[in-house]
C-alpha cells in the first residue's frame, strides 16, 4: 500500500459559488483502479463525494471522469499507474456542465445521437410490416469488419472531454456521435446511406473536425474516432456529395499540391468557399485584413519546389 493524496474537484450548487479542490490523504490497496479510490474515499472519508459508476467492468461508460487532466474510465484505470509524486487529480470531465462534483451533464451529448439516427434503416423498417415479424438481416464477417471498431464506443463520452472542435462549437456533432454515424453509414444492411452521408455534410458534421487526433488518444476502446470521421468524409466524397466548405477546401488542398508542390493558403480559402459564393467570399475580407495587419497573410508568390517531380510521382501513386 502506498500513502496517496488525491485532490479531487468538487462543487455543490446548492453550496458553492464555485468550484474548489479538497484533499484526501488515503492508502491505495495493491490493484486498486482509480474507482476503487474514489468508492473507498466516498465510503470511508467524505459521504458527500460524488461520482457516477454502475458496470464497473468497462462497459457501461459511466465511470469516465478526468485522471491528471485527461479523461479515463474510473474502473479501468489502475490507480498505481496514475500517482505522480504521491498525489493524483481527479476531475469532472470537461466540455460538459457540472451537475455536481464528479458528475457531468451528459444530456447534450446523448441528444446529438437522435441527428445521425443510430439505427438500422431496412426495407422491412421502411415499409409497412412490423418489425417483430422480420426475419434476422445477416452480414458477412468482412462486413461486419467494417463497423467493427465504432461497434466498441461505449459512450463514455471520453472523446469529447477533450475535443478541440466540440470546445469551439457546442453544435458540432462531437467524435462519439460521427463514429456511430459510421457504424451506420458502413453498415451492409442499412438502407439509408445516402440520406446519412447528406446529413453528416451539413455544418458542425464530418467537416469541421480538426482532426486534432485527441479523441483517439482519449477513447477507452478500440474506436479511434478520428479514423472513423475520416472513413464518412471518404465515403462522402466517392458518393460526390462535395457541394460544402470541407469538400471544396480537401479539393482544393489536393489541387494545391498536386499543382505547385505547396499549399497555396491564398487560394485555399476561396475554393473552400466556392469561387460563386460572394457572401462567403465577403466574409473572407475581414479575417484577410485581420492576418495581413498581424503580418500573418502568407506569400503572394510561392518558393519553386526543387522536388516537382517527386510529388508528380507520389500523386500518380495514389491516383493508381
Ligand atoms: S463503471 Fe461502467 S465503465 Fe466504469
Amino acid at each position: 500500500m502506498s500513502k496517496v493524496i488525491f485532490s479531487i474537484r468538487r462543487f455543490n450548487p446548492e453550496k458553492d459559488s464555485k468550484p474548489y479542490y479538497k484533499d484526501y490523504e488515503m492508502n491505495v490497496p495493491e490493484g486498486a483502479t482509480v474507482l476503487d479510490c474514489l468508492n473507498l474515499i466516498k465510503w470511508t472519508k467524505d459521504g458527500t463525494l460524488t461520482h457516477r459508476m454502475s458496470c464497473r467492468s468497462a462497459i457501461c461508460g459511466s465511470c469516465a471522469v478526468k485522471v491528471n487532466g485527461h479523461p479515463k474510465l474510473a474502473c479501468k484505470t489502475q490507480a498505481a499507474e496514475e500517482i505522480i509524486n504521491g498525489r493524483m487529480k481527479i476531475e469532472p470531465l470537461g466540455n460538459a456542465k457540472v451537475l455536481k462534483d464528479l458528475v457531468v451533464d451528459l444530456e447534450p451529448f446523448f441528444s446529438k445521437f437522435q441527428k445521425v439516427k443510430p439505427w438500422l434503416v431496412t426495407e422491412a423498417a421502411g415499409s409497412q410490416q412490423s418489425a417483430v415479424n422480420v426475419k434476422e438481416t445477416r452480414q458477412s464477417p468482412e462486413d461486419f469488419h467494417r463497423i467493427d471498431a465504432a461497434s466498441t464506443c461505449i459512450m463514455c463520452a471520453s472523446c469529447v472531454s477533450d475535443c478541440n472542435s466540440w470546445a469551439s462549437n457546442e453544435k458540432f456533432f462531437g467524435p462519439a456521435v460521427l463514429a456511430k454515424a459510421q457504424r451506420f453509414v458502413d453498415d451492409s444492411r442499412d438502407k439509408a446511406t445516402l440520406e446519412r452521408v447528406i446529413n453528416l455534410s451539413e455544418a458542425n458534421g464530418i467537416w469541421d473536425c480538426t482532426h486534432c487526433g485527441e479523441c483517439v488518444e482519449r477513447c477507452p476502446a478500440e474506436v479511434k474516432p478520428m479514423d472513423r470521421i475520416v472513413s464518412l468524409r471518404t465515403t462522402a466524397i466517392k458518393m460526390g456529395i462535395v457541394n460544402n466548405n470541407g469538400a471544396r477546401h480537401v479539393e482544393g488542398f489536393v489541387d494545391s499540391i498536386r499543382s505547385s508542390g505547396r499549399l497555396n493558403e491564398n487560394i485555399i480559402p476561396v475554393k473552400s468557399m466556392g469561387i460563386f459564393n460572394i457572401p462567403g467570399l465577403l466574409s473572407l475580407i475581414p479575417v484577410g485584413i485581420r492576418m495581413f495587419l498581424k503580418g500573418k497573410n502568407p506569400p503572394i508568390i510561392h518558393k519553386h519546389i526543387d522536388e516537382m517531380d517527386d510529388v508528380k510521382r507520389i500523386f500518380k501513386r495514389l491516383k493508381k
